[in-house]
């Protein structure tokens, strides 16, 4: 049974290889791509998702660029990670195809019927303007699958994750909308790192499995200076996965409360998994993966692109 899906995303290298991942596996079928500011600027995000379609051939995947900054903050780009152009690493070719006119929240809930799962790999601003503007999706949207929060360390901060830091408000508003909720955070993406050697397997296996070698080669450093990880966690990825083949991850129903008054924890994903505050629970949470399965599947669903 193949799984329509709408990735939101913020391209990214991670971003990126989650929608080839996406391409290369019957178990989905990517139905459309939206974009918000977050790893880069809107417009550098909305490049880069063009680009990666056009990188594989499938220029007809419909793009709608969204957000250009969170609800209620300034936004936060991530090019000490990405680059200056979001996907520094391989020479991006000048996308021939342009993003729809719609809004991004509201080609969301355009697409949205009952069997979309929705996958956001970014900051939540599409996804709680797209629930401010059309109240009913929630009614016609069975499961969001985020790439997003952390139960233990974040990266951005010491207590947040990127994509929880940037909109901590858009992410409280979607983990209090009722939708099933999947959270893949860095918990498990942390667990799954891929290497030089995986790199290598792709560098040779077409323009999709070259590109996405080049997207890893510069990726790779950043998590050498700022880890001293022999490889990298290809977090966008997992959430796709995840969706493809939900027996990778270990997931646990826990009560999310998102920090967004702190001084020093704003974009916390607080993840009651032991009920000690009462609260319901409103997510499933990855608590482990099988990261030698899904590196796997990553690799060899890739390198099938042409
Ligand atoms: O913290 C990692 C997440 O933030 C990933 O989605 C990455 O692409 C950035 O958006
Ligand atoms: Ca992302």
């Amino acid at each position: 049974m193949t799984t329509p899906i709408v990735i939101d995303c913020d391209p990214g290298h991670d971003d990126a290889i989650a929608i080839l991942l996406a391409l290369a596996s019957p178990e989905v079928e990517p139905i459309g791509v939206t974009t918000v500011a977050g790893n880069q600027t809107l417009d550098k995000t909305t490049r880069n998702a063009l680009v990666t379609l056009e990188v594989a051939g499938r220029g007809d995947i419909p793009v709608a660029a969204g957000a250009e900054a969170p609800l209620r903050r300034d936004l936060r780009t991530a090019a000490h990670v990405h680059g200056e152009t979001g996907l520094d690493g391989p020479e991006l070719p000048e996308p021939s195809e342009r993003p729809v006119e719609a809004h991004a929240a509201d080609f969301l809930a355009e697409l949205i019927e009952p069997g979309v799962v929705l996958v956001p790999t970014g900051p939540l601003t599409n996804l709680a303007l797209m629930l401010e503007r059309h109240p009913d999706v929630p009614d016609r949207l069975e499961r969001i699958v985020w790439m997003g929060g952390a139960i233990a360390e974040g990266n951005i901060t010491p207590a947040a994750e990127f994509n929880a830091f940037v909109d901590p408000e858009a992410a409280a508003t979607v983990f209090a909308s009722g939708i099933p909720i999947t959270m893949v955070g860095l918990d498990v993406t942390h667990k799954a790192l891929f290497t030089r050697a995986h790199a290598e397997r792709l560098r040779g296996a077409g323009r999709a499995g070259r590109f996405v070698a080049e997207l890893s080669d510069f990726f790779q450093a950043f998590h050498e200076r700022s880890y001293g990880f022999d490889g990298s966690p290809i977090h966008d990825a997992m959430a796709v996965a995840h969706v493809i083949d939900p027996t990778l991850m270990t997931t646990r129903g826990a009560n999310v409360a998102i920090e967004t008054r702190s001084d020093h924890c704003d974009g916390r994903t607080v993840v009651d998994l032991r009920g000690r505050t009462g609260r319901e629970r409103n997510a499933e949470v990855g608590i482990d993966v099988d990261a030698e399965r899904f590196l796997e599947l990553l690799v060899t669903r890739i390198a099938s692109l042409p």
